[in-house]
């Protein structure tokens, strides 16, 4: 199924587009005044939101949190052609961010538990980190506390319309994460990418307009070997496989692994497989323990040290709009996230954070 989806254009990956650099400030975020733009967005309760005042970006948490102290916003937006113009920094000038998507077209093997998790470990750890939620079930938004209904750019405008990924990049309420983030209706963008010209780069080359304001880039990717994972695949440098510790596991790696040869080859032969992360791990299941082994022998270089544990608390963390390292750290699955991020920082070489900003892991 996944060759097909090969078919068509191919072009080269990301255009490189450095963009304008802006500085973000606490003063650029201001109460949101009624959307102008005419985009079909329809914000339905009155409840506070902020928009970057650079860039239009819309956003509202579910949760309150305390005020942000100032300096410890990471965005990075480039300025629309109507919006002041406002400068940043880059995030290391010379330096892109390591890109690295998490696919597996299986449901419920834990792809958006580690997006999350990663993004906020290594955001605390003093990284500049960029979530893309490139999955129309939009899990990683939701998990991170935004409100969808208040977004006003999504990773479909992106795609679909050409809105700049700068405009679309939502300051999340922790610092050094940002999140381009997606909505049921990224869905349609599978059907609506088949007629586009350069459809599978059309996420590569959204990147590259911000590539050198993050340390990192997560895109989580959706349950499907379609043209959202394409894209992602195409624009990424890694790849991350979370495998669920369970019956048939396996099953479909084959053919993911097949996918991702087929994107190295035709349209991004920089990607690689960093690992492969087992999960939801059950110590008193003999199955658990027979399933790591196998796919230790299927990946012997690949799989990650790491091994994340069942753990409710990592279940429960998203219904409070929280990653396990605010939910509840110390837990086992906040250990094994922690020691996970660790091994990511390793694999990725991601040069020392900033002592500076670190909270550390
Ligand atoms: N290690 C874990 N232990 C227990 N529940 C988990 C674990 N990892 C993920 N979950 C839960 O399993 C479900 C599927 O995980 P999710 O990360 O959304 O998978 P995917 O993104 O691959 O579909 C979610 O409800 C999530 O909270
Ligand atoms: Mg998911």
């Amino acid at each position: 199924m996944a060759c097909a989806l090969f078919g068509g254009r191919r072009g080269h990956g990301g255009d490189g587009c450095p963009g304008t650099q802006t500085r973000w400030s606490r003063e650029g975020r201001t109460p949101c005044a009624p959307p102008t733009a005419s985009f079909p967005v329809v914000v339905r309760s009155p409840s506070p939101c902020y928009h970057n005042a650079s860039t239009g970006s819309r956003i509202r948490h579910r949760r309150k949190r305390p005020p942000v102290a100032e300096g410890h916003l990471a965005t990075s937006h480039a300025a629309s052609a109507t919006a002041p113009v406002v400068t940043v920094e880059s995030a290391a000038p010379g330096r892109v961010a390591a890109i690295v998507a998490l696919a597996n077209q299986k449901g419920g093997v834990g792809k958006t538990t580690t997006a999350v998790s990663t993004a906020v470990l290594l955001a605390r750890a003093g990284y500049r980190v960029l979530m893309v939620d490139a999955d129309p079930q939009g899990n990683a938004t939701s998990s991170l506390g935004l409100d969808k209904q208040a977004l006003l750019y999504t990773l479909y405008d992106v795609l679909l319309d050409g809105v700049g990924i700068a405009r679309a990049v939502a300051v999340t309420d922790r610092p050094r994460l940002d999140l381009v983030a997606a909505t049921p209706g990224l869905a349609g963008a599978e059907v609506e990418l088949v007629t586009v010209p350069e459809r599978e780069h059309r996420l590569a080359r959204a990147l590259a307009e911000v590539a050198d304001r993050y340390d990192v880039v997560l895109i989580d990717c959706p349950p499907s070997l379609g043209l959202l994972t394409v894209n992602a695949l195409t624009a990424a440098r890694h790849v991350v496989i979370p495998i669920q510790c369970e019956f048939l596991a396996l099953e479909g790696v084959g053919q993911l692994v097949t996918s991702i040869d087929l994107v190295k080859r035709r349209l991004n032969p920089s990607l690689d497989v960093l690992g492969v992360l087992m999960t939801m791990f059950d110590a008193r299941t003999r199955l658990s323990t027979q399933v790591v082994e196998e796919v230790r022998r299927f990946f012997p270089e690949r799989i990650f040290a790491t091994i994340v544990p069942r753990s409710i608390r990592l279940a429960e963390a998203p219904s409070f709009g929280q990653s396990i390292a605010e939910y509840d750290a110390t837990s086992r699955g906040g250990l094994a996230y922690r020691a996970f991020a660790e091994e990511m920082i390793g694999r990725l070489r991601l040069r020392d954070a900033d002592a500076s900003t670190s909270d550390g892991l």
